[in-house]
This record gives C-alpha cells, structure tokens and sequence, in this order.
C-alpha cells in the first residue's frame, strides 16, 4: 500500500495495480459508455476503490459521477481524489470536517517525454532541476506528478484553473534506497488564491511524495 501511509489520519485510500470486473452506477455507466474500454475499465475501477474506501467511512452505495470541472461530485461532507496510470489506480477519501481538499497523483517513474518540460515548469523550478545532480530518481516526473496533485487538491474549493505555470513546487528529500525514494513537497501558488469554500485563500499546498515499484506517487491534503 502506497498511498494511506501518506497520509494524515482521518483519509482512508485504496489502491490497485490493474482493472477489476466492477459494477457501475447506471449514472456512471452512462457517463462513461462512450469512451473505449480501457478507459470504461479504469473509470470503473476507481471508483470501486473509492466506493470500498467510502464504506470505511459508513457511506455505503455513493455514486461517483464526474461534476462539470472534471472531479468527482463526491457525497456532501466528503472529499476525495482518484488518480490513475498504467499500473496503478488509487483513490481517497476522508470526511470534510476532518480535511478541506486533497489531491492524489500517479506517474510511471520515468522521464518526461521530450519537450514537454518547459510546458509544465516555470524557471525557477527548471534551474532547480539543471542544478541537481544524476541521483536515479526522474524529478521532471516527480514535479508533474506534483502539479497535477496540485490542480486537483485548488480545483474543487476554488473553481478556477491553474495553469502550470501558476504554482512553484519545491521539493524535500527524506528517505532513499537502491530503488525508492520519498519526501515533501511545496506547491506554491502564484496567482490570487481566493475560493469559494468559505475558507481563507491558499497561498500553498503542503504534500508528499513516494517513489516506488516503478510508479511515483504525490498526495496533497490540506486540513
Ligand atoms: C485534471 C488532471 C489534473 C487529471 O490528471 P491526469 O494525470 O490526466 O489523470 P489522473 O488519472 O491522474 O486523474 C484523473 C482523475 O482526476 C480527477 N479530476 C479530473 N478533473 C478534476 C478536477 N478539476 N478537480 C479534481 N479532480 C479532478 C477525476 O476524478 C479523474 O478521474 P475520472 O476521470 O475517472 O473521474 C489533468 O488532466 C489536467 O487537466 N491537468 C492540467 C491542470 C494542471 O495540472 N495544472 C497544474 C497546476 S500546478
């Protein structure tokens, strides 16, 4: 398991590393019957890990349907992020009063494809990254995988797009051995940080990340 242990009490996560035959909300089912199958199999599988995460909480039966910003419309009082790449599906979910948002993202711990850094970087973080030393761990990935958890943690309580340029992330290292590696990391947030949750504005998102099996993986929960 991945992913619970990065995570503060009060989330509970599941995961997986292939598709499971899962049943579908006729709601969803509907929502997802146009796309080509393996994307049915991972829409589905997702949301069978988080359904299993939601009976931990004592919600039973949600349907899990996309809202119009492209996340889940969750149950009232409940927040979650689902995530998935080749090899890994993973989900959470925590109840609201414990956690304002959370954002969940998984890579293949690979490089960037060429030419896509300078699209999802500003500069601050590309010198960061000529800076660093060959170490084995591909932190062009890490840092996408960072901004994506970055985008789906400002998403649901602000409404608004975040461009990749509009958050600076910053990364601590913690552990590392032969073939895993974690730490935190920083999304600092360059643009006016209102929301519409009824909270304060972010300025910054607080997160970890987890390098392992092959897969990165980065979690955001803001309480
Ligand atoms: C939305 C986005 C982050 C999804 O990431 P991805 O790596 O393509 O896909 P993942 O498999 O990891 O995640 C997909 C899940 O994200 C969730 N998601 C999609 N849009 C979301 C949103 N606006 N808010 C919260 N969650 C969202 C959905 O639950 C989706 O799963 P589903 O389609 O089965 O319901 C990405 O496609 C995107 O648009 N990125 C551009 C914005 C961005 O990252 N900005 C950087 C800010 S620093």
């Amino acid at each position: 398991m991945i992913l619970q242990s990065m995570l503060p009490r009060g989330l509970v996560a599941r995961e997986a590393h292939g598709d499971v035959d899962a049943q579908l909300h006729p709601r969803e089912a509907a929502q997802i019957a146009r796309a080509v199958p393996k994307r049915q199999a991972e829409y589905a599988t997702v949301r069978h890990l988080a359904r299993e995460a939601l009976g931990e909480l004592g919600i039973d039966d949600a349907v899990l349907v996309k809202g119009e910003g492209g996340g889940v419309d969750w149950p009232r009082n409940v927040v979650g992020a689902l995530t998935h790449c080749d090899g890994y599906r993973g989900a959470v979910v925590g109840y609201r009063m414990g956690v304002r948002t959370v954002g969940i993202d998984a890579e293949p711990h690979l490089p960037l494809p060429d030419k896509v850094l300078p699209t999802v970087s500003v500069e601050s973080e590309r010198e960061v990254l000529a800076a660093r030393d060959a170490d084995g761990l591909h932190w062009d990935r890490l840092l996408f995988c960072a901004k994506e958890a970055t985008y789906k943690a400002w998403n649901p309580i602000t409404g608004r797009w975040l461009g990749f340029e509009d958050a600076e992330i910053t990364f601590g290292l913690e552990s590392r051995t032969d073939d895993s590696a974690e730490g935190t990391f920083r999304s600092r947030i360059l643009i006016d940080g209102r929301t519409t949750d009824g909270g304060p504005p972010v300025a910054s998102f607080d997160g970890r990340w987890r390098i392992t099996d092959g897969l990165i993986v980065t979690s955001i929960a803001e309480v």
